[in-house]
C-alpha cells in the first residue's frame, strides 16, 4: 500500500507482468512495421516510461518524437481542445504510431487522431498501455493496447496523482 498526498493506492499490476505484454507488443509492431521507418509520436508527460519500455524492445528502424498536448477552451460546442506542443517532423507520407499512457474518455485521443490524420501520414497506430473500456465517449481505434482496466483511478509507470507517483515502477490503483 502506498499514500500519495491525500489518496492510498493498493498494487495493482506488477512490474513484471507490464512489461512480459509491453514485450508483446513491440514483437506485433516489429512484425507489422518490417522493413517500414515508424515515427513513433510520444504523448508526454503519461507514455514516457511505457515508450520507453516499448520502443527500446522493437527491432526496427524507426524515428522517435515527443508531444505534449495543451488545453485550449473555445466557445464552440467542441468544448476544450487539444493542441499539439512541439511537432516539427513532417507527417506527410509516414507511418506514424502515437504511444500513449491511457485512453479514459478517448477525446484526447481521438482528438489528436484527427489532427495528425489531417497532416497527410501514411497511416496513423495508437499505442496504448491501459484502457478503460467503461470510460470511453468517443470511437478510439487502438491497434496495439496493454491491458483494458476497470473504471478507477491508476497511478505509476508514468501515470501521475497531482504531479506524483509517475516514476513507481508498476502500477497503483485507488483503494
Ligand atoms: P482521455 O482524454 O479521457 O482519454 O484522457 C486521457 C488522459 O487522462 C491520459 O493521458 C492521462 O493523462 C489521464 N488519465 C486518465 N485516467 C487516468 C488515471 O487513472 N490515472 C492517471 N491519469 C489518468
Amino acid at each position: 500500500m502506498i499514500t500519495i498526498l491525500d489518496k492510498t493506492f493498493v498494487p495493482f499490476i506488477e512490474r513484471e507482468k507490464l512489461e512480459e505484454r509491453i514485450s508483446e507488443l513491440a514483437s506485433q509492431i516489429s512484425a507489422d512495421y518490417k522493413d517500414r521507418c515508424p515515427l513513433f509520436i510520444v504523448v508526454l508527460n503519461g507514455a514516457f516510461l511505457f515508450a520507453t519500455e516499448l520502443i527500446k524492445r522493437t527491432q526496427l528502424q524507426c524515428e522517435i518524437t515527443f508531444v505534449k498536448l495543451a488545453s485550449y477552451s473555445q466557445t464552440e460546442s467542441t468544448g476544450s481542445v487539444r493542441q499539439i506542443i512541439g511537432l516539427e517532423e513532417k507527417i506527410t507520407g509516414r507511418d506514424v504510431i502515437i504511444v500513449e499512457d491511457i485512453v479514459d474518455t478517448g477525446l484526447t485521443m481521438n482528438q489528436l487522431v484527427n489532427q495528425i490524420t489531417a497532416l497527410d501520414p501514411a497511416s496513423v497506430e495508437i499505442a496504448t498501455l491501459l484502457h478503460k473500456p467503461d470510460a470511453l465517449q468517443k470511437p478510439v481505434n487502438m491497434r496495439y493496447m496493454g491491458f483494458e482496466i476497470e473504471n478507477r483511478f491508476v497511478v505509476g509507470y508514468g501515470l501521475d496523482y497531482n504531479g506524483l507517483g509517475r516514476n513507481l515502477n508498476a502500477l497503483y490503483i485507488l483503494s
